[in-house]
């Protein structure tokens, strides 16, 4: 639904929104115009007669650089719009106001932070869900109201709104990134531990913190390297002298088994003597930075090099030439495998540009949204600033956006292998091209809380490769938050141990034999189930699923479910109730109706604990974890690097649920090449358990990786009593192959190839 100026072109978002493929000529849904007119309207659900929409509260104002819209809404159960820290997954509808407008800005309350998604989803009264995008990116904010109802209010562009009717919330997402752009499938090394700092400052340091994850064992696939590891913060550069060697100790970290990420700002330096940055004079030549008002000059700004800076502008097909022709070259120098991008809100030191924005309708508009700070230009470049799609008024928050995408071409390019790239600022559609960490979190018990909303919300925008800085990014950590936190880490989709410049060191092996100990046996739980893992990204990049959800989205009929986000669901099956206070050795869990497994013991929860918040246990060294019946999970064996995990045997942990069934499904590739799944070069089997036997349907058999690898144990959670016989493909399994365990695990020893049809049966 397009709400625009007939007579006067507008800005528009450039984004190409896909159709859907499911072209019905029976819309599920009516709109009726109120009044004969078009200013008032409303949006009905057609099955259930649900009004989605109704904007006769407060009418519509379209002028020029305000545009609002109120529209009552059916229920209170809202989730999404960001990127904010919201104190709380189902919003609070009392009057809260959210500015959207990208900001360098550390997750506090209430601020507009790196990145803007217009986009929210809502649970109707009878649990239907539905979701609705305002593809705007200017300068805007919306207040979410009791009645209840929401107010948008832009400053420019038009009002572009669409709904997707789910009904179930996964539907919504579904329906959400058919239209915005698929989530892009990570590379499987990118789904291991990382490990990340601002300021090492020196290779010394950097090795001996790599090592010390070695002497303990804790699995560690990916290194980064921040800023200090540039020559004075120059992009395109290394120190040579702090970090003397570094191009051979990131060779020797990548025949190890390891992956490299190097960091990348926004900014080039336009300060160097003439004739030694390369980088910026080959920019300046092609003239590809963002300009001043004039269209001409480039606007300079200060950022982290020395002297005053310039910034490409991405939105220029010239610029991401250059950006990836620079991109490449730097590979022939250190030899990395993803690129991080950084303080691309685009982030400045001043308010503005050089010598600050002149007083005009842009740069100080009438309105000015509910924005930190209140000022457009501030920690940013003006807005009358010129960039190739138009004034950064109407394109500053899409300046992530428009980086992402060329570098997911330079790291695809550079490397010849699946792109890695992580980006702080991400517009609607950037989940097509990169992943995103939750920003500069403080080292606070809060922020943890924080990371699992902000990490649902992520999964709700379509860019389900998220997590936050383990341990927290501002302030020094403490023992027991960093250890809750690596816990918890160890299940974020993106799992990144990252800290500040002049904080104590706070990787898992600083803090000594425990805190080691415990690390690695959360990380190693990961590394078992990363199969499962992964398997959930390829249903994101293939059907749009969430990866991360919240129980709401699998237990929408249950309201109970509506406002938890202290526990969160990897896809359906796999419930994850960390610790997130200090002191406690206990979580208090809520647990849906179905049957539930602990993850430890095998054992099934207490039909008594349904649709109850019941007590767990949760000694410092445990994050407890729950298997929802009905689901069967893929597992390998863990290692210190998934180049080594990947090649270890397999296994399936099958949990009944209540009619003794299950299913799931294993996709399997060589893990990092370049669009595996469109070329059809991957491995695909779906299992079923019914009627006591178990089955494994290859459905896919495109990779030829696949012949070496075996399942060695299946195990069977929920079953009643022991089976007399196995069979296995026809021939019994020997009774020594089987342990039955009075709790109902059955645990099985095979040998079976994976590129093989399995079928187990249970006799009785
Ligand atoms: C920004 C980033 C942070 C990084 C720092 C230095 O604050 O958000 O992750 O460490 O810049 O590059």
């Amino acid at each position: 639904m397009e709400i625009y100026d007939p007579n006067n072109k507008r800005f528009e978002v450039p984004l190409n929104i896909e159709s859907s493929s499911n072209v019905s000529f029976e819309p599920n849904y009516d709109v009726e115009f109120i009044n004969d007119t078009a200013l008032q309207f409303r949006v009905i659900r057609k099955k259930t007669r649900t009004v989605l929409w109704e904007t006769t509260l407060g009418g519509l104002i379209f002028s020029n650089q305000y545009i609002q819209l109120m529209t009552s809404v059916p229920s209170t159960s809202i989730y999404g719009f960001g990127e904010h820290e919201h104190p709380s997954f189902k919003h609070d509808m009392n009057y809260v106001r959210y500015g959207m407008f990208s900001r360098d800005q550390s997750p506090v309350a209430l601020s507009n932070l790196y990145g803007v998604h217009p986009f929210y989803m809502c649970i109707e009264k009878d649990f239907n869900a539905h979701g609705v995008l305002l593809l705007n990116s200017n300068a805007q904010d919306v207040t979410l109201s009791p009645s209840p109802s929401l107010t948008f209010r832009t400053i420019g562009g038009i009002l572009d709104f669409y709904m997707f009717l789910g009904p179930t919330p996964e539907n919504v997402i579904q329906q959400y990134t058919e239209a915005i752009g698929r989530p892009f499938m990570p590379p499987y090394w990118s789904l291991g531990f990382q490990l990340s700092r601002w300021g090492y400052n020196s290779i010394d340091v950097l090795e001996k913190t790599v090592e010390r994850l070695r002497q303990y064992d804790i699995p560690h696939d990916v290194q980064y390297g921040d800023i200090d590891y540039m020559e004075r913060q120059l992009d395109f550069t290394y120190d040579k002298a702090n970090f003397a060697g570094l191009p051979e100790y990131i060779k020797k970290l990548k025949n190890d088994g390891m992956h490299y990420v190097i960091i990348l700002d926004p900014f080039l330096t336009k300060d160097e003597p003439q004739g030694t940055y390369r980088p910026y004079e080959l920019g300046q030549e092609l003239g590809i930075w963002v300009n001043n008002s004039d269209g001409i000059t480039p606007a300079v700004g200060k950022a982290w090099p020395p002297g005053d800076s310039v910034y490409p502008d991405y939105t220029n097909p010239k610029t991401a030439e250059w950006w990836i022709q620079m991109c490449m070259e730097f590979k022939n120098i250190l030899d990395y495998d993803g690129i991080w991008i950084d303080m691309n809100e685009p982030s400045n030191f001043q308010n503005g540009q050089q010598p600050g924005c002149e007083e005009n309708h842009l740069n100080y508009p009438p309105y000015v949204p509910d924005i930190t700070g209140g000022l457009l230009a501030e920690k940013t470049l003006c807005p009358n600033s010129k960039t190739y799609l138009g004034y950064h008024y109407d394109t500053h928050s899409l300046f992530g956006w428009s980086q992402a995408i060329p570098t997911f071409y330079a790291s695809q390019n550079a490397t010849g292998k699946r792109a890695f790239v992580l980006s702080r600022s991400t517009f609607v559609g950037s989940g097509k091209y990169t992943g995103h960490w939750l920003g500069d979190n403080f080292s606070r018990w809060r922020d943890m809380h924080m990371s699992i909303i902000g990490m649902l919300e992520f999964n709700l925008f379509g860019i389900p490769y998220i997590g936050a800085d383990i341990c927290g990014f501002n302030e020094e950590t403490t023992y027991e938050l960093c250890l809750r936190w690596m816990q918890l880490g160890a299940f974020y989709p993106f799992s990144r141990n990252h800290n500040a410049i002049g904080m104590k060191e706070q990787d898992p092996g600083v803090f000594g034999e425990e805190f080691a100990a415990i690390s690695r046996s959360a990380l190693r739980i990961r590394y078992l189930l990363l199969p499962y893992l992964y398997t959930l990204f390829y249903h994101s990049h293939v059907s749009g699923n969430t990866v991360v959800r919240g129980l709401m989205h699998e237990f929408t009929s249950d309201p109970q479910t509506h406002g938890i986000d202290r526990a969160f669901l990897w896809g359906p099956a796999l419930m994850i109730t960390p610790v997130l206070e200090e002191g406690a050795r206990s979580v208090y869990v809520y647990f849906p109706e179905a049957s539930w497994f602990d993850f430890y013991t095998g054992e099934q929860v207490s039909p008594s604990w349904l649709k109850k918040s019941v007590e767990v246990p949760a000694p410092l060294d445990v994050i407890p974890l729950f298997i929802r019946g009905g689901y069967i999970l893929p597992t390998q064996l863990p290692a210190r690097t998934t180049v080594l995990s990947r090649l270890n045997p397999f296994s399936l942990i099958i949990a009944l649920d209540e009619h003794g069934e299950a299913s799931g499904s294993l996709f399997w590739d060589d893990g990092d090449s370049i669009d595996s799944v469109e070329r059809g070069e991957y491995f695909y089997v779906e299992y079923k358990f019914s009627n006591r036997s178990l089955k494994a349907t290859v459905i896919k058999n495109g990779y030829n990786g696949i012949t070496s690898l075996a399942y060695n144990t299946i195990q069977i959670l929920g079953f009643t009593s022991k089976p007399n016989v196995i069979f296995m493909n026809g021939k019994t399994i020997p009774s020594n192959r089987m342990q039955y365990n009075s709790n109902g695990k059955i645990t099985l020893w095979i040998s079976a190839p994976l590129s093989q049809e399995l079928t187990i049966s249970f006799e009785y």
